[in-house]
C-alpha cells in the first residue's frame, strides 16, 4: 500500500523572507525558526549563502544559525548557489565551539536559462557544471544535498516551459547525488492539468520517491496542484508558513502554499485538536488522513499570525485566519 507519511518542508524563513524589503533581524529569524520547530515541523530551510548584492535579505543568515535552539529529529539545511556559499557553511560547522545545526544544503538551478540569468549570472548548463563539484564536496562533508529546479511550467522571461527540460535538468541534480528534487512553480502559474503534464514527463525516469512539489499560490491553485502530485505518488512537498514569501527574480509571484493550509487539508479534522467527535453519531465516514509528522495546527496558526504581524500585514494562509477565528 502506499504510504501514507507526507514530508512537509517548511522554506518560510528563507522562500518567505528572502524578497522582504526591510531588513528583519537575525533575532526574529531565528524566532520564527525556533516556533516552527516547536509547532512540530521537522525538514526547515533557514536561510541562505548568497550573494548579499543579489539578495540582502538574506546576508545574517550565519547569526541566525547561531540563534537556533535545535530540536530533536529537526533537520535544518541552507540554500547555496556556489562553492563560496558552501564553504561559508563548512566554516560554520567546522567550528570547535557551537557548530550550526545544519545537516543538509539545497542546491538551485532552472529549467530554463532567461530564469537561471537572471537568477544566477549562469545559464543552466553553467550552473550544473559551477554545482556539480559543489554537491559532491558537500556529500563528502556528510551533508545531504537536495536540488531545486525553478520554473517548471511558466518563466517568467522566456514564457511556456517545456515539461522535457524539467525531466532533463532533474536528472542532473539527481545524478549529481541530490536525494531529492523539488520541483518549482516558482511563478504560481500551474494547475492540475499542467502540473498533471509536468509530472507525467518527469516520472518517466524519475521515481516519484526523488520528487518533491514546491507550489507557490499566485493563482490559488498550489493545494490543487499538491493534489494532483499526492494522486501521482509524491509525498514531498515544500510549505511557507502565513504563506510567506516570493523569489525576488520572479517578479509578481506571492508566497508559497501556506503550511497551515497543508497542513489542515492533509490532516482533517483531528488538526483542530479540539473538536471531539462531531461525526459521532452520524453516517459521515471520515476519510484516512495523511500523516505529516508531529505537527500542531494551533501553533503553526500562531507562527503565522505572528511573523505576518511582525512583517505588518495578515497572514494570507486561509486556515490559519479561520483556526485564529475559532
Ligand atoms: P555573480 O555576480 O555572477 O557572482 O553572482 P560573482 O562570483 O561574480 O560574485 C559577485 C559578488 O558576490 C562577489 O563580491 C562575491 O564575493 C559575492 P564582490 O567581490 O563583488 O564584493 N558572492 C557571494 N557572497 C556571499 N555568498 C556567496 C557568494 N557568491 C558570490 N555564496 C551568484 C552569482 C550565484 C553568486 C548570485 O547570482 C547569487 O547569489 N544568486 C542567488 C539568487 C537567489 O538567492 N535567489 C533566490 C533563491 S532561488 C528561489 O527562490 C527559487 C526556489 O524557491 C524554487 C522556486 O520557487 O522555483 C528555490
Ligand atoms: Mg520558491
Amino acid at each position: 500500500p502506499a504510504s501514507s507519511f507526507v514530508k512537509i518542508v517548511e522554506v518560510g524563513p528563507r522562500d518567505g523572507l528572502q524578497n522582504e524589503q526591510r531588513p528583519i533581524s537575525p533575532a526574529i529569524k531565528a524566532e520564527l525558526i525556533n516556533r516552527l520547530a516547536r509547532a512540530g515541523m521537522r525538514n526547515i530551510e533557514v536561510g541562505s549563502f548568497v550573494s548579499p548584492k543579489w539578495v540582502p535579505q538574506m546576508a545574517g543568515t550565519s547569526e541566525v544559525l547561531s540563534l537556533i535552539e535545535p530540536v530533536a529529529n529537526a533537520s535544518y539545511s541552507v540554500l547555496v548557489p556556489n562553492q563560496k556559499g558552501l564553504d561559508d557553511v563548512l566554516n560554520l560547522l567546522s567550528r570547535n565551539s557551537s557548530p550550526p545545526p545544519i545537516t543538509e544544503i539545497a542546491v538551485f538551478t532552472s529549467a530554463t536559462d532567461a530564469f537561471s540569468k537572471a537568477n544566477t549570472n549562469a545559464t543552466v548548463a553553467e550552473s550544473l557544471a559551477r554545482l556539480a563539484p559543489v554537491v559532491r564536496v558537500a556529500l563528502d562533508a556528510g551533508l545531504r544535498v537536495r536540488g531545486y529546479v525553478s520554473v517548471i511550467i511558466t518563466c517568467p522571461y522566456s514564457g511556456r516551459v517545456d515539461p522535457r527540460r524539467v525531466r532533463e535538468v532533474a536528472r542532473e541534480l539527481l545524478k549529481m547525488g541530490c536525494y531529492e528534487v523539488s520541483l518549482g512553480d516558482t511563478t504560481g502559474a500551474g494547475t492540475p492539468a499542467s502540473v498533471r503534464a509536468v509530472l507525467e514527463e518527469v516520472t518517466k525516469d524519475i521515481s516519484v520517491s526523488q520528487l518533491a512539489g514546491h507550489f507557490h499560490d499566485t493563482n490559488g491553485t498550489a493545494l490543487a496542484n499538491i493534489k494532483t502530485a499526492l494522486d501521482f505518488g509524491l509525498r514531498a512537498f515544500d510549505a511557507s508558513v502565513g504563506g510567506l514569501g516570493g523569489c525576488p527574480y520572479s517578479p509578481g509571484a506571492t508566497g508559497n502554499v501556506a503550511t497551515e493550509d497543508v497542513v489542515y487539508a492533509l490532516m482533517g479534522e483531528d488538526s483542530y485538536g479540539d473538536v471531539g467527535e462531531p461525526y459521532s453519531d452520524s453516517p459521515v465516514v471520515q476519510g484516512p488522513a495523511w500523516d505529516v509528522g508531529p505537527v500542531s495546527l494551533p501553533l503553526l496558526a500562531d507562527t503565522g499570525s505572528w511573523i505576518s504581524s511582525v512583517l505588518t500585514r495578515e497572514t494570507t494562509s486561509r486556515a490559519g485566519k479561520a483556526l485564529l477565528a475559532r
